[in-house]
């Protein structure tokens, strides 16, 4: 666990006709965020539908932060490479997107899966290759009722886990409180490991769960609501940092 956690606001909660305005109000205040979180999702992973690559490669241009691209996304083998093309600096995959042919069952509006056979697991590998090869930091992501033990295979290939704390698909949703044993469970494998790997929490984030999560282990907290959608984002985002 890093002493100090890691901002990643959610442009999912900014005023879209004003992105640039919003974005430029965070990246380039007194203590920019460590991160500028994109919610990539395509109506069919998830039951919304938001922003794809022009996105991505238009805030690549008024910003030196760095990109953390979340695909919430079918298929993503067919569609990395055009959010690496377009500048994602760090690239969140899902497990159980990343099961070929299948979604899993659903629970809530998200897809949750209980195992994954050999050629599933090979298959989650060769997509993190294919990101690190890219040259950019790789993420893998789980849903809320996912097992963590399913990430066992995967630390050595990773940059980052995020962990979802809500089921993904919209901003403003309560933190699910059993997150933070699942918090705990990743940072424990983590370390048996020795993998370094940033632990990053997704959903429902605001100055209290922040505190929380962070003592359960988290490094990076994605916030949208609590930062963009209050009357002074800046403030808002130091205000999370000062609660951890
Ligand atoms: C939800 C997205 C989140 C979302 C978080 O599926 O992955 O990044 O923006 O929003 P808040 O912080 O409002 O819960
Ligand atoms: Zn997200």
């Amino acid at each position: 666990m890093s002493n100090t956690a890691q901002i990643a606001p959610s442009i999912l909660s900014a005023d879209f006709l004003n992105l640039e305005r919003d974005v430029r109000l965070l990246t380039e205040s007194s203590e920019p965020p460590e991160w500028l979180h994109i919610d990539v999702m395509d109506g069919h992973f998830v039951p919304n539908l938001t922003i794809g690559p022009p996105f991505v490669r238009a805030l690549k241009r008024i910003t030196t932060v760095p990109l953390d691209v979340h695909l919430m996304i079918d298929n993503p083998a067919e569609q990395l490479d055009w959010y690496l093309d377009a500048g994602a600096d760090l690239l969140t995959v899902y497990l159980e997107a990343a099961k070929p042919g299948a979604r899993g069952e659903r629970k809530g509006s998200s897809a949750t899966i209980k195992e994954l056979h050999e050629a599933e697991v090979e298959h989650v590998s060769t997509l993190l290759d294919r990101i690190r090869k890219a040259g950019a930091l790789v993420g893998l992501s789980l849903n809320p009722e996912t097992p963590t033990g399913l990430l066992l295979p995967f630390y050595q290939q990773l940059d980052l886990v995020l962990l979802m704390s809500v089921h993904p698909g919209f901003g403003g949703q309560s933190f699910i409180p059993e997150s933070l044993v699942r918090l705990e469970a990743i940072r424990r494998d983590a370390e048996a490991l020795r993998a370094k790997v940033l632990l990053e929490v997704d959903g429902g984030i605001d100055a209290n769960t922040a505190k929380l999560a962070v003592a359960a282990g988290a490094d990076v907290l994605v916030a949208g609501n609590a930062i963009y959608g209050q009357a002074d984002p800046v403030e808002a985002m130091q205000l999370i940092r000062a609660a951890c």
